[in-house]
């Protein structure tokens, strides 16, 4: 079939990759021109910068040209084009709402070019992107204002986790696809056959509003897991002694009815989707007269665990951060991406900035290149502070505190590089509870604070803990 993905970011490329390898032709379209060249070049690096998913730059390779074709003028082939994806960016606006006009745009230039088609071949517009229940049928009045013929709208949400892209294309749980008719329903179907009648694949038809509200209920309830874990279990965890994090998890997990994903507890749960889908539905919910108490609560939890270790080693450690060297370990928001967005690192330079460090010495094993672009000293003249590290060990040098901030599977090893690098006493902050062997540590003479955890030291520290050392968190309650 031949197809178009318009927008060429985390959602639109691997999709028009994985598309592609299953024989259709794909026409992937961006208006950013440097993303288009680096795709086009085919070289690994280039497109890396763009888009840095495990797996996607041999497809990528493989297909260019073949049965994938990088574009940022579609006027030419939207002739004879049967389904067009629409994998745009929908960032969020300060109430949580859905700033819809990178969609609106695309969705009019589309219209434009469908309405003077000369041959009306039935062509179904797909919502791929994240975007707020009702926008399936926004598309629809665009396309009537336009007076595009022989045309149906869908929503086909993407449920992809970013670094699983193409290992999770291949072989999703599910595939829900919402439209109004049979008929745009077949080409759907002709579209994924891969996926129909699969033995375990799930392939969901449903209407449009349906499928559009399963992606905001299926990210907000993981996010919800993840807040039920950080918000309660890290914090009863860290309240008294004796109770053990990982055996408090796998004892409630033990009860098949009950998710281990999310049992993790972090610093915060990151990334493009779980923060601005949980304020896009709590908005949803309340312009529809509803309450949205539990998932202002999720948020507002998960927005308070980015930075509450500081307070921590302030009042448990007794550490004063003014004018201290950190070692930041981690910028990514998760492992095996370069991906910053809305990462628990971001917000934890600015609480170490304000703080009075006198830098951060930052280490990610692949968003260094994408960190400049975050801390730019024109922007704040304090990002002149953050020393960009070539290793873990380089970061820990000099460094007064260390802060692990991302899951990657090489920090599980750091207490190696941190007994080489620093001397005890020395303050390990552990977001992700990423060293197995803290204790040990710990006998050194190392002091370690980690989430879901109690501080342990054997040194004297100034540390007094406050008898009730949360505050209250509202930061959506009452919007
Ligand atoms: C998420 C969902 O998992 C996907 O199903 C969804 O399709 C996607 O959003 C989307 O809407 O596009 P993703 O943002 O790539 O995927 O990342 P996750 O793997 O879900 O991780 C999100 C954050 O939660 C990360 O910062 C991760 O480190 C954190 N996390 C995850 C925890 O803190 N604890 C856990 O137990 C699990």
């Amino acid at each position: 079939m031949k197809i178009v993905v318009v927008g060429t970011g985390y959602v639109g490329l691997p999709h028009g990759a994985i598309c592609s390898e299953y024989g259709h032709t794909v026409y992937a379209y961006d208006i950013n021109q440097e993303r288009i060249d680096a795709y086009n070049s085919g070289d690994r690096q280039q497109i890396e910068q763009q888009i840095n998913e495990p797996g996607l730059v041999p497809i990528i390779q493989e297909q260019l040209n073949r049965n994938l074709f990088f574009t940022t003028d579609i006027s030419d082939v939207i002739e004879g084009t049967e389904v067009i994806f629409m994998c745009l960016n929908t960032p969020p606006r300060r109430d949580g709402s859905t700033d819809l006009t990178y969609y609106t745009n695309a969705a009019n230039h589309i219209a434009e070019l469908l309405a003077a088609r000369k041959e009306q071949t039935r062509v179904v517009l797909v919502n791929k992107s994240t975007v707020p229940v009702g926008t399936a049928r926004y598309l629809e009045g665009i396309l009537k204002q336009h007076g595009v013929e022989n045309a149906g709208v869908a929503s086909n949400p993407e449920f992809l986790a970013q670094g699983k892209a193409v290992e999770g294309s291949r072989s999703p749980d599910r595939v829900v696809v919402g439209a109004d008719t049979e008929e745009d329903l077949g080409i759907l179907r002709k579209l994924y056959a891969a996926y129909v009648n699969h033995v375990r694949i799930r392939y969901i038809e449903t209407t449009p509003e349906t499928a559009e509200c399963i992606k905001y209920l299926g990210n907000t309830l993981l996010l919800t897991y993840i807040s039920f874990w950080n918000g309660i279990g890290a914090r009863m965890a860290e309240s008294h002694d004796n109770i053990r994090m990982e055996d408090l998890k796998v004892g409630v997990t033990a009860d098949s009815r009950i998710s281990t994903w999310g049992s993790y507890v972090s610093n915060g749960a990151g990334g493009s989707c779980f923060g601005k889908d949980i304020q896009s539905l709590i908005y949803q919910l309340k312009s529809s007269g509803n309450q949205a108490h539990l998932l202002e609560a999720v948020f507002d939890i998960n927005e308070y665990q980015k930075t509450y270790l500081f307070d921590r080693a302030g009042y448990e450690a007794g550490f004063n951060f003014n004018n201290k060297s950190v070692a930041l370990l981690g910028l990514a928001f998760k492992k095996r991406t370069n991906d910053m967005r809305d990462s628990a690192s971001l917000k934890a330079v600015q609480a170490l900035l304000a703080k009075g460090v006198k830098e951060i010495r930052a280490y990610d094993p692949l968003a260094m290149h994408e960190a400049t672009r975050y801390f730019d000293p024109e922007d704040n003249h304090l990002y002149d502070r953050i020393v960009y590290c070539e290793s873990e060990r380089d970061a820990l040098q000099g460094s007064d505190a260390c802060y692990l901030s991302t899951d990657w599977e090489e920090f599980r090893t750091l207490s190696a590089d941190i007994r080489a690098s620093v001397d005890a006493p020395y303050l390990i902050i552990d977001g992700r509870r990423m060293l197995p062997d803290y204790m040990a540590l710990v006998q050194d003479g190392y002091d370690y604070l980690p989430v879901g955890g109690q501080f342990l030291s054997i040194n004297e520290t100034k540390a007094y803990k406050p008898k009730n050392p949360l505050p209250k968190t509202s930061s959506l309650i009452g919007r």
